[in-house]
């Protein structure tokens, strides 16, 4: 389980330290941060798939993407009395992500670009990465030391050196990541590789989720849904196919789902009182077939060690949000969950179920920062020395 989240200098999140819990709840007004939030998190599961330059580069660049307040703000600059104005440069320009667990914690520190005449010259640089054990860095748990091309691994007192050639494009996972070299670091990938989101299922009248699909056995629903009736048949043959009819009449009493094959092809079948035939997907309206989606991703038989769900109340009505609620609390018991939301009842639905973190997001001097947190209830948090 993921327990801290740390942020530095990306977007509004100038420094922002998140404590989290099974299931955490992020919200706050329009412009609070909850996106970018959202977006460091997807930044980090690049780390593992060889995407956070490419990702950042996508947003704009350091250039758009880098805290654009000043590196200090002084109580002056704060009470107006003087303009908030950059002082001679302390520290180098860095953008860091970084998580902590159970049992290890992980950390990237991205800068300015080394100057050449590559036409990449603009791209990001990793600088710096680490790996250590426990719930922060400090002196002594350090596993894994990457600085520039080079990466050392802790090796009994002393360290290895494991890679001297890493491009500043590359992670540590990229070159690392293999069971007898370092497999602190192959443990970590595959776990931040399992980390799911889900973002806007499309429902539209062209909606791949509307149409019959081929079907194999599918545990993961994909991003646009396009599996829906294979990922439904799917927890049927090896899911809770119970806790699956229980989620679709909480939603829409008398109503049954079923998945039948035509031609080879999978499609929905959705039965409701009152008509003499099913509805198929393609009739169903937005709000309908967004929600059986998400019983489809929430009841997964493969729960993955992080669910991601951002605005999962878009299209849906109020009166569906608390018995959403419902559906992504028991998800929460197999799987750590993380839920951005807008809609008051969804949240105060959420925040009734024990062990449920509400993250409310603020904004003070441009600064992403969470409510109620001082320096006494933040968690402990180091980041990697340049
Ligand atoms: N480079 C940057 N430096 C500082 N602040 C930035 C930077 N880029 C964007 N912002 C600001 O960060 C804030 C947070 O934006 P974000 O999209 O995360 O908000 P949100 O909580 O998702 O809002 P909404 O509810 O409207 O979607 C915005 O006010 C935006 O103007
Ligand atoms: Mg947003």
């Amino acid at each position: 389980m993921l327990a801290t989240l740390a942020v530095a200098h990306y977007r509004s999140l100038h420094e922002l330290v998140v404590p989290l819990a099974q299931l955490n709840v992020v919200t706050g007004a329009n412009g609070s941060g909850k996106s970018s939030l959202y977006r460091a998190l997807r930044l980090l599961a690049e780390t593992a798939q060889e995407g956070v330059v490419p990702a950042l580069v996508r947003e704009g660049g350091l250039d758009s993407t880098l805290w654009a307040g000043p590196e200090a703000i002084s109580d002056r600059m704060r009470r107006g009395e003087v303009p908030i104005e950059d002082g001679p440069r302390r520290k180098p320009v860095s953008l860091k992500l970084g998580f902590a667990g159970d049992d290890f914690g992980y950390a990237i520190d991205l800068g300015l670009p080394t100057p050449s005449q590559s036409l990449f010259a603009r791209d990001p640089e990793i600088k710096r990465e680490a790996i250590w054990s426990g719930p922060f860095l400090r002196q002594g748990n350090l596993l894994v030391d990457r600085r520039g091309p080079l990466v050392r691994v802790r090796e009994g007192e002393g360290w290895r050196v494991a890679g001297e050639h890493l491009g500043a494009y590359e992670t540590l996972f990229a070159q690392l990541a293999d069971p007898h070299n370092a497999p602190e670091v192959l443990q970590l990938r595959e776990t931040i590789r399992g980390w799911r989101f889900y973002d806007h299922f499309r429902a539209d009248a062209d909606a791949p989720a509307r149409l019959p699909q081929l079907g194999t056995r599918t545990p993961v629903l994909s991003h646009d849904g396009h599996d829906l009736a294979a990922a439904w048949a799917t927890i049927r043959e090896i899911g809770d196919g119970a806790a699956l009819d229980a989620a679709v009449a909480d939603a829409f009493p008398g109503a049954r789902v079923a998945v039948v094959v035509e031609g080879g092809r999978l499609s929905l079948e959705f039965r409701q009182h009152g008509l003499l035939r099913p509805l198929s997907a393609a009739e169903l309206s937005d709000g309908t077939l967004r929600y059986l989606l998400w019983i489809a991703a929430l009841l997964t038989p493969r729960p993955p060690p992080l669910m991601v769900l951002n605005e999962p109340e878009t299209s849906l009505h109020p009166d569906l949000l608390p018995a959403l609620a419902r559906l992504i609390g028991l998800a929460s018991r197999r799987t750590q969950v993380w839920v951005v939301s807008h809609a008051s009842r969804l949240i105060a639905a959420l925040e009734e179920i024990p062990d449920c973190n509400p993250i409310g997001l603020v904004k003070q001097d441009s600064q992403t920062r969470i409510d109620g947190q001082g320096m006494l209830n933040a968690p402990v948090w180091h980041w990697p020395e340049r």
